[in-house]
């Protein structure tokens, strides 16, 4: 018997592209990010390995996020989870720019720089800015080996596995879930949670794996939807808070492999301007996970829709009879904590631009124009 064989095809372990591979890893990515950092007695988060004591945490005063693409979009979501958790202002840096405005530094800035590859040249340069004005940096990253690893004075190692595909995925979730377990560690020794607030989180995240499972098996209704995005020249993501931020992933996702122009807005400012590109038929993806924030996105829905847009909304189950009101089509995800939800939201968009490139016969794995590490400034 003579078998055909390869080395890459062997490595995408029976799916067509890396990138889908690593879209369905990352129920395990979860798991083992999440895996020796969760005390199963005390129901709270451990870093045996961090270097910041408990005094430097109580003493931090702000925080920048530091990163770029994909990296600074799970910045966004996890630093607003972490401002959330301790109170402690947060600001969000594209890599690239962050030097060049000489940002203010100080011995109680935590700077957390957000690398899959731990190479990028902006980010690194970040650190070092960082570091040469008395900073501490915490790396989140996903090759303990690299540049940002070594040079960081702290790392979280995010465990989702080599990611091959140039689009990130299973990086982003992980980071996001990376980020969540540092905002509840720091928020047990900062005293802004109680231990059963703590407790109900971990729980909550305990479950996402199951739930990621759960959404994948729905895979064949976003590819249908996928299809007909694929004869669009021009879309838009809109939502609030973390669902904005959520959209901007989507947005920059489906950009990088399927080249089909979109935009990601903040629902509520589309009025300022943007809402004069809406016209017939342009497709528009509402992300509305945020309980506090439905009522007012769900306004914003209906402007867009009276000028014709044909909506599609991701939402949880409890609200799928409500919104189908508003909107031509639901995707349901399951309910988790709201700040959980770009856990879940992101992997339809994942999906879609998995699916809408498949249809347009691109090349998934390699994106035109783009490197997997960008070690260039
Ligand atoms: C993600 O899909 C992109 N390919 C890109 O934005 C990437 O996230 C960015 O270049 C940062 O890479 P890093 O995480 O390795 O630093």
């Amino acid at each position: 018997i003579s078998v055909e064989w390869d080395e890459v095809t062997a490595e995408k372990g029976g799916f067509d592209h890396f990138m889908l591979k690593e879209i369905h890893e990352q129920p395990k990515a979860y798991r083992d990010t999440m895996l020796g950092r969760i005390d199963e007695k005390t129901h709270k988060v451990v870093f045996p390995n961090l270097n910041m004591t408990p005094e430097y945490i109580r003493s931090i005063r702000q925080i920048h996020i530091v990163a770029c693409g994909t990296a600074y979009h799970a910045g966004l979501v996890g630093g607003s989870v972490i401002e959330q958790l301790i109170r402690v202002p947060v600001s969000f840096e594209v890599a690239s720019e962050y030097r060049y405005r000489n940002p203010i530094i100080t011995p109680d800035t935590l700077v957390i720089v957000v690398s899959q590859s731990g190479e990028t040249a902006d980010t690194l340069a970040g650190l070092r800015e960082a570091q040469a004005n008395g900073a501490h940096v915490l790396a989140i990253t996903n090759v303990v080996g690299s540049s940002i690893a070594r040079d960081a004075n702290d790392v979280i190692a995010t465990l989702a596995g080599p990611e091959i595909a140039v689009a990130s995925t299973k990086a982003y979730t992980s980071q996001i879930i990376a980020f969540n377990l540092l905002g509840l560690y720091m928020a047990d020794i900062r005293g802004t949670m109680e231990a059963s607030e703590i407790a109900h989180v971990i729980a909550a995240m305990q479950s996402l794996p199951e739930q990621v499972e759960s959404l994948l098996a729905q895979s064949e209704s976003i590819k249908a939807y996928a299809e007909h995005i694929s004869k669009h020249e021009h879309l838009f993501f809109i939502g609030r808070g973390l669902d904005y931020a959520v959209a901007m992933e989507g947005s920059l996702k489906l950009k990088e492999i399927s080249y089909i122009h979109s935009e990601a807005y903040a629902a509520g400012e589309l009025k300022h301007g943007t809402l004069a590109l809406i016209e017939e038929g342009i497709p528009v993806i509402a992300l509305a996970t945020q309980d506090a924030l439905l009522e007012k996105t769900v306004s914003n829905i209906k402007e867009v829709k009276a000028r014709g847009a044909e909506v599609m909304a991701i939402t949880y189950e409890e609200h799928v009879a409500d919104l189908m009101r508003s909107v031509d089509q639901v995707f349901a995800i399951p309910k988790t904590l709201p700040l959980l939800m770009p856990a879940l939201s992101v992997v339809p968009l994942q999906l879609l631009a998995y699916y809408a490139s498949l249809a347009l016969g691109h090349d998934v794995d390699k994106p035109r124009n783009l490197a997997k590490s960008v070690t260039v400034e």
